[in-house]
């Protein structure tokens, strides 16, 4: 297993453009079982968890190919048995979206259980709900859910998908993928507003789905009989283009994040404002100011939220910039009820940080110092790798797996903006 070994202190300067977004291209991809036609994918990032979704197609018959520039197409002809199974769904949850667009297009599904995972219980009773009420009939077997369509396919309804923290951002994708090949309306409601549920709604749409509303809590499907291919390009990643822009943030350095949607980051940019860091920002480009080493960044309190509020995939990215602001930041995370792995090894640094129920209390102080640290989910060791680049010394992320699932080659970006970081392999 790789670890990245980061000799930190050095202020970061320089541009580095942003990757496609991982998480629109996943439900991209599983899109493209909605038709037997060829669908062309731009701007896909090279990550662990996109190829892992591209066997995913594969087992269930699709041929595809990844050539080189970020293009994937993706074109499933028949599908004889539409079953994803345990060992490839257990590595990542995404897989569980190829539910509602196998049961829409072949009337019969079978997807393993997802399961927990380390950011908490996360059930899928509302993906269920909605597919129930287009009219499938959901089973569980052996620990796989079965669904089955009604005799003449999938039936358009009235449905509403919130959670108890608000809106799924995985149940609306499945549950809107169903209902854009059900016959007649749908009219889902308290769905996800995510950028990456407009753009996947943009793809639908250029498949030949009619679907209106998608960005608002609100979005009403026409179904059509069938969809056709179709050549997108994914948006930026926004979660990305966050980290990179703490990372400026963090090392008090001259960081252009280029090629992002600044309007999709508004809530994280409004608390780096409120916390002090200098930034300016164009139509598709951020730049954090440089500050004087003893130019402290105010402790800032941020509650994560379904979009437009502050993201949850930034929380661990942003407890990190607070352990050197100046005074007390209270962290709250709403989405997800364990996200705060990180917290104890931030303690390795000499981070103050604690935990009490959903809130991370973070007590800034002066400087952090470099320790061995274990990665434990994606974002967390992200944070992580940021905390490392201040941290006096050598810090060594170690279980670096987790960030290949969702950072593109992350230790060659740091080093074109002049960290000192590298992978070293064999753990
Ligand atoms: C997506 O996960 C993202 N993953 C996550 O990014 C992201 O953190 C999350 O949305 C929230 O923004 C992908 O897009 C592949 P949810 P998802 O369903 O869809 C509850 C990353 O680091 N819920 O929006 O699985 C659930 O427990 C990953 O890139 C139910 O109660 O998240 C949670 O509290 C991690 N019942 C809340 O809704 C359900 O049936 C939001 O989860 C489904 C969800």
């Amino acid at each position: 297993m790789d670890r990245l070994v980061i000799e930190g202190g050095r202020p970061l300067e320089g541009t580095v453009p942003t990757a496609g977004a991982k998480n629109a291209v996943l439900s991209l991809l599983t899109a493209a079982l909605l038709t037997e036609e060829e669908v062309r994918i731009e701007n896909v990032p090279d990550l662990v968890d996109v190829h892992t979704m591209i066997g995913i197609l594969e087992g269930l018959g699709g041929e595809v190919s990844f050539e080189p520039g970020g293009v994937v197409r993706a074109k499933v002809g028949a599908i004889h048995d539409p079953v994803a199974p345990w060992d490839l769904v257990r590595k990542m949850r995404a897989s569980f979206e190829v539910l509602g667009p196998l049961v829409a297009r072949c009337g019969r599904a079978r997807v393993s259980y997802p399961g927990g995972c380390v950011l908490g219980l996360r059930p899928v009773d509302v993906h269920i709900k909605g597919l129930e009420a287009l009219g499938a009939r959901i089973t569980t077997e052996g620990g796989d859910v079965v669904a089955e369509a009604p005799r003449g396919g999938l039936v358009g309804a009235e449905i509403y998908l919130g959670t108890a923290s608000g809106s799924s951002v995985g149940a609306t994708r499945n549950v809107l993928m169903a209902a854009v090949l059900a016959k007649g309306t749908s009219v889902l409601e308290g769905v996800a507003c995510e950028p990456e549920i407009v753009d996947l709604a943009q793809c639908l749409i250029k498949m030949g789905a009619k679907i209106l509303g998608a960005g608002s809590p609100t979005i009403v499907v026409e179904g059509v009989e069938r969809l056709e291919g179709t050549c997108h390009r994914v948006i930026p990643d926004r979660i990305e283009a966050g980290t990179y822009i703490t990372a400026g943030a963090i090392t008090g350095g001259r960081v252009r994040v280029t090629g992002c949607r600044p309007e999709h980051l508004s809530s994280f940019l409004e608390a780096l404002r409120a916390a002090g860091c200098p930034f300016e920002r164009g139509e598709d480009w951020v730049e954090t100011q440089p500050r004087g080493s003893a130019d402290r960044l105010q402790a800032t309190d941020v509650t994560t939220q379904p979009h437009p509020g502050f993201p949850t995939d930034l929380q661990a990215q942003w407890v990190s910039l607070m352990t050197l602001a100046d005074g007390i930041s209270l962290v709250t995370e709403r989405i997800f009820s364990e996200r705060y792995m990180h917290l104890s090894e931030l303690l390795r640094l000499g981070a103050h940080v604690r935990r009490q129920n959903q809130t991370a209390i973070v007590e800034g102080i002066e400087g952090l110092s470099g320790a061995h640290l274990t990665a434990n989910d994606l974002r967390g060791s992200a944070a992580l790798v940021l905390a490392g680049l201040v941290a006096t010394g050598t810090t060594e992320v170690h279980r670096v797996y987790h960030i290949d699932r969702g950072y593109e080659r992350i230790e060659e970006r740091l080093r074109a903006l002049g960290a000192n970081i590298r992978r070293e392999s064999g753990d």
